[in-house]
């Protein structure tokens, strides 16, 4: 009997924590999309790969710049979740120097 309780206790918290995180992925996606979009594509956002000061520090720098954020540390916090330092890299096409090169390439064939 104690072993099936605390199998649904550890059950419990588990999907207490995976509650959390979709939460925090939701709402920091919205966030970021209500913040981040006036000035340039999320794509310049979602293709870096920072640390959590490197995000604090991006964030803030883009504050300053006229960013309309409601809630900073929501946006931090998704953000260093979500494309982390130790994340893997965006496939290459994803990326904004791709696509100046690609389009810088003369088309001749
Ligand atoms: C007021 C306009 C504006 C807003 C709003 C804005 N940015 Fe930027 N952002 C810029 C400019 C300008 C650049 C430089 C673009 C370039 O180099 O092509 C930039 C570049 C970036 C870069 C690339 C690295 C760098 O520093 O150049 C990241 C990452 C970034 N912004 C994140 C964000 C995030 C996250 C938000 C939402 C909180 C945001 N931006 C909102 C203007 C803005």
């Amino acid at each position: 009997m104690k072993r099936i309780i605390s199998f649904f206790g550890i059950a419990l918290l588990v999907t207490c924590a995976l509650a959390q995180d979709t939460q925090l992925a939701e709402r920091g996606k919205q966030e970021e999309q209500h913040s981040c979009v006036q000035c340039h594509s999320l794509r310049l956002v979602d293709s870096q790969r920072l640390s959590k000061a490197g995000w604090e520090k991006e964030v803030n720098k883009m504050i300053g710049w006229g960013a309309p954020v409601s809630d900073r540390q929501l946006l931090v916090d998704y953000l260093s979740q979500q494309y982390s330092a130790d994340k893997p890299q965006p496939p290459v096409e994803f990326t904004q120097t791709t696509a100046k090169q690609k389009s810088a390439t003369p088309s001749s064939k």
